[in-house]
């Protein structure tokens, strides 16, 4: 089942005195319960195109369905509506906040998305004991490492049990062995049939993934 669909997208970035095609023509369709390395340089488009697919920026012009929505004739508050239910973000340098516990910081999206207090205990339990993460519930983020930050992302981005999951560089500020931790929680929810798509440098990461799709300046290649 097709959950998302690009059609001739293009993106440009208008700035004072210069413009960037940061996309162009994408064409990209996704089912349901893939999970999905995009790769490519540096500037070539990466995280534009997680952000245009997790509705955190706009589309110059093109098409982009959402299951049967049609993004771009939303508003903005229909918008982070569709978002805070449907996406769960992972980005490279966690984008925690540090004076905040563990707790605090993956309760955000629920206090987001109205949920009501009784029930955010219940659901931060599940997944900290999901993400092995039980004996850190009450720590500050400064007091943890790189890897236990990137599974406390990990948390806050599926504690909402968003259907899609989009990870910009996971694995990036990790070791090896660190990362591949973090890879096979990731494939273990789309086991549970989340559809992941994660950017990554890392052949051996993108490796592992059902379909790698190359982007080289704004372009997809075939
Ligand atoms: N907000 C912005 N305003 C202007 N230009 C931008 C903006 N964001 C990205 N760009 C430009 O769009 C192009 C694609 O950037 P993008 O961040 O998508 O690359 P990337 O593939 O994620 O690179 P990296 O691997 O370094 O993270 C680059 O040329 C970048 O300079
Ligand atoms: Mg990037």
């Amino acid at each position: 089942m097709e959950i998302i669909k690009l059609k001739n997208i293009n993106k440009v970035y208008n700035s004072k005195n210069n413009q960037v095609n940061a996309l162009k023509d994408i064409n990209l369709t996704i089912d349901k319960g893939e999970l999905i390395a995009i790769v490519g340089p540096s500037g070539s488009g990466k995280s534009t195109l997680l952000n245009i697919i997790g509705t955190l920026d706009k589309i110059t012009n093109g098409e982009y369905l959402l299951r049967d929505e049609q993004v771009e004739k939303l508003n903005n508050y229909q918008l982070s509506r569709l978002r805070n239910k449907t996406f769960g973000f992972v980005v490279q340098h966690f984008a925690l906040i540090s004076d905040y516990t563990v707790s605090e910081n993956i309760e955000i999206p629920l206090e987001y998305g109205k949920v009501k207090h009784s029930e955010r205990k219940v659901l931060i339990n599940k997944v900290v004991d999901k993400l092995s993460l039980t004996d850190k519930i009450n720590k500050n983020i400064k007091e943890l490492s790189g890897g236990q930050c990137q599974r406390v992302a990990i948390a806050r981005a599926i504690v909402n049990d968003p259907e899609i999951i989009l990870a910009d560089e996971p694995t990036g500020a990790l070791d090896q062995k660190t990362g591949q931790n973090v890879m096979n929680i990731f494939k273990s929810l789309n086991k549970e049939g989340k559809t992941v798509i994660i950017v990554t440098h890392d052949s051996k990461i993108a490796g592992q993934c059902d379909r790698i799709i190359k982007i080289e300046d704004g372009r997809i290649l075939h």
